[in-house]
């Protein structure tokens, strides 16, 4: 099989792995427990030395599935799947991460993250130094011998900002610092992390993995699988897990002490999902560029943002990272926030929700919503203004897409 699509719908299943029953979908084995024959090989599971399953809490079969399947979607060397973006994210950077140690990011990140790396881990003594990605220079300055790691979404939510990763990539390279790359907005599909020097890969499997946002769930991917032991600064932690340390290193300490496993039913809808992912990015990127393109046309519409516009300040690097396809986001302003909450309460078939890569499309207003609880001073950094909209375009017919959002518009002042 060549075609991805191909090998999503087919996996890998060796012939010994197979369902005793030959179903032909992956079945859901929702037990917290497994049974051993006698204590030597119950001994040796413990020990790590068979892949045995021994408790779901720290692997089971269908997730192993999903984990083989998003391997092969995204071309990585090795995949743990959790049990949402997020805890990819935490996981993560906790495992890489000692107090007193730094991580460079940019400002320009999904709120939970952001308050992760501005809240959460400061107050366990790691620091976040939040700089411009869009200027080499500046991260440079920023690196010391406490660095750890770059930080970066391939394309930013909601902002829809596309950094340089080759270069930046080649920095973190000069420093012997990870890079680590958000691509929940596009997935494997639209960027591929393995075609960089991208250390590390998380994901939301929410968005488009779950077939439509049907369950929570992440991944974590790496890449340069037998890279960690050969950073001195990593060495002491990584040194005893050999070969493919970082997923060692996650699966037998971090993951399984935090606990932040996916269950098998969500594992399931996600290896579902992985099965017409392929269709559905097509159709929905094709959805978003019409809509784009008509927003930018409209008079009331003061900016449009979606990297595939001819006009886009970020369209060059598109074209090289992302090629024709850009998904399902963009964002764009009105003239102020009550014309954007006339226009969202006037929508009929767009839902007011906060997710993206659904099926539907959903709407909603980031500075009232997601980033509520920043400060001005914080959103003004974060390029997050109350007259900006993020609408996550879906599969939707386009011409009731656009006729919503046209009927909503005449209404608006
Ligand atoms: C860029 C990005 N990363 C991570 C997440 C977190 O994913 P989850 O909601 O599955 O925890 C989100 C959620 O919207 C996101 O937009």
């Amino acid at each position: 099989m060549k075609g991805l699509s191909s090998k999503l719908i087919h996996g890998q299943i060796e012939d010994s792995k197979r369902d005793t029953f030959r179903s032909l979908k992956t079945p859901i084995y929702d037990t917290a427990s497994y049974d051993f024959e006698n204590s030597e090989s119950m001994e040796q599971a413990f020990r790590g030395n068979t892949d045995a399953y021994i408790y779901s809490r720290i692997t089971n079969p269908t997730v192993t599935e999903l984990q083989n399947r998003i391997k092969l979607f995204a071309g990585a060397e090795n995949c743990l799947c959790v049990s949402s973006g997020m805890a990819a994210i935490s996981n993560t950077i906790v495992s890489i991460c000692q107090a007193g140690d730094n991580i460079i990011s940019s400002r320009f990140l999904f709120g939970n993250t952001y308050s992760f790396f501005k809240n959460t881990i400061a107050s366990f003594g790691i620091e976040t130094r939040f700089v411009d990605l869009e200027n080499i220079e500046e991260i440079e300055v920023a690196i010391d011998n406490k660095t750890r790691c770059i930080f970066l979404e391939i394309m930013t939510n909601p902002q829809l900002i596309l950094f340089d990763v080759e270069k930046i990539a080649a920095l973190a390279k000069k420093h012997q610092v990870i890079l680590i790359a958000d691509n929940s907005v596009l997935t494997p599909y639209i960027f591929q992390s393995r075609n960089y020097d991208i250390d590390v890969e998380v994901f939301s499997n929410t968005k488009f993995i779950s077939g439509g946002a049907t369950s929570i769930g992440g991944s974590v991917l790496t890449y340069k699988s037998d890279k960690w032991s050969k950073i001195p600064k990593l060495k002491p932690e990584f040194d005893k897990y050999g070969s493919d340390a970082f997923i060692k290193k996650i699966g037998k300490e971090i993951f399984r002490n935090f606990g932040g496993c996916l269950s098998p039913n969500n594992a399931y809808l996600q290896l579902l999902g992985l099965e017409t992912i392929a269709i559905r990015i097509d159709k929905i990127s094709e959805n978003a560029l019409k809509t784009a393109e008509f927003l930018q046309n409209h008079l009331k519409v003061k900016r449009v943002s979606y990297p595939s516009l001819k006009n886009s300040d970020y369209k060059v690097l598109a074209d090289k990272l992302l090629g024709a396809k850009s998904g399902c986001l963009i964002n764009f302003e009105l003239e102020s926030e009550s014309a954007c909450f006339k226009f969202i309460d006037e929508l009929k078939m767009i839902r007011r929700g906060t997710n993206f890569c659904d099926n539907k499309s959903m709407i909603l207003h980031p500075a009232s919503t997601i980033y509520c609880d920043n400060t001005k001073e914080d959103k003004d950094l974060m390029r997050i203004n109350e007259r900006m909209i993020r609408l996550a375009v879906g599969l939707e017919d386009i011409e009731d897409i656009i006729e919503d959002i046209s009927l909503a518009l005449i209404k608006v002042n």
